[in-house]
């Protein structure tokens, strides 16, 4: 194991000992290739560079109290980049190379991966993107594909603790029919600017809303929103949101503790009626949030609870960092134990 200090681990890039790549070129994939540099070598005219063709993923390398290595719902992460893929006309790996690509970026750095009871784990990041020569606007005909690790703390610098979050009126991240609803890059820009301010603020992030009426709540920033009142866990449906596949999760867990679930528009006005709140994601796993602050209206929703995460909340984080860690029984199969 490397000498790190694992308790206090940001969400930030560190160097790892490898990452893993992968070319399609002249119409097909060729071998996964090991590598130890932190660069890439470019055509200045990749599609890439000029016309964001770039996405995605994010998920999580876990170590168990039995020292083995857990991964969480890999083939979700692999349909998502498909469908990223398509949405913007990218080749995209076949789930063989993906999952090898995975696999074999962590086994070589699995001295990164942080011991069990640190609250830090192993990040994962596979991103493909469109090489060139272009210069029309048009897809490329080549791509790469890349794994790289790096271990991390929580997203949200408190952890499992409640954040403020601001509403953004200002910004959109997505059009209601754009590329919300893929990992691409693209949409990480655009939510930039927001973020920034929200930062400056002392909010965690902002909370898009709808981008045509602006009267549903979209996500939480990197993050998908939930809320829950009357023993039901509430998340918005909307086409310009990433498909969180911890959201999926949650949804299914709160099922099993027997909660009603409801994925449906969520209104701004049914704020005040949410008994707790919060964001999710891989990164984010769950994020209580404490006051959502809706500047422009002169309006803030609180769910304080003396400053503790909600009862619900406590119990969906829970169960679900006991399954990614292999603290409980995994009856859904969402985990994957590396030999
Ligand atoms: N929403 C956005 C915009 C994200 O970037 C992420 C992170 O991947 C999520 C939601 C959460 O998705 P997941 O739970 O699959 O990580
Ligand atoms: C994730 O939760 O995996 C994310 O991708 C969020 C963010 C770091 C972009």
């Amino acid at each position: 194991m490397k000498n790190i200090d694992w308790k206090h681990l940001p969400f930030q890039y560190s160097k790892t000992d490898y990452n893993v790549r992968c070319y399609y070129q002249d119409g097909k994939w060729g071998e996964l290739e090991l590598s130890s540099s932190e660069f890439v070598e470019l055509h200045m005219a990749s599609t890439c560079l000029h016309y964001g063709q770039e996405i995605f993923e994010g998920l999580k390398a876990y170590r168990g109290t039995d020292g083995k290595i857990r991964l969480f719902r890999i083939e979700e992460n692999w349909k998502r980049m498909q469908r990223s893929a398509k949405g913007i006309m990218m080749q995209s790996p076949p789930f063989e190379i993906f999952e090898k690509a995975i696999i074999t970026a962590v086994k070589k750095n699995k001295e990164y991966v942080p011991p069990h009871g640190t609250g830090a784990t192993l990040y994962i990041r596979p991103l493909l993107i469109g090489l060139g020569p272009e210069v029309g606007v048009r897809p490329a005909r080549d791509y790469l594909f890349m794994v790289f690790v790096t271990p991390v703390g929580p997203y949200f610098k408190d952890g499992f603790n409640p954040v403020d979050v601001m509403i953004c009126r200002d910004f959109d991240r997505a059009a209601p029919l754009g590329t919300g609803a893929y990992k691409v890059g693209g949409n990480y820009a655009a939510s930039l600017l927001s973020l920034k301010i929200a930062h400056d603020g002392g909010f965690a992030t902002s909370l898009y809303l709808d981008a045509k009426e602006k009267k549903y709540i979209d996500e939480a920033g990197p993050a998908n929103f939930f809320g829950i009142k009357n023993n039901t866990y509430i998340t918005p449906l909307s086409k310009s949101i990433l498909p969180s596949i911890t959201n999926m999760s949650l949804m299914a867990l709160a099922e099993d503790m027997g909660l009603k679930v409801e994925r449906r528009p969520v209104g701004v006005d049914e704020l005040d009626s949410f008994e707790e709140v919060g964001a999710c994601g891989t990164a984010a796993v769950i994020t209580p949030i404490r006051k959502i602050v809706d500047t422009d209206n002169n309006k803030f929703y609180d769910y304080s609870n003396d400053n503790k995460p909600g009862p619900i909340s406590t119990q969906l984080y829970e169960h679900l960092v006991a399954v990614q860690f292999g603290d409980e029984e995994d009856k859904h199969g969402w985990v994957r134990i590396l030999d």
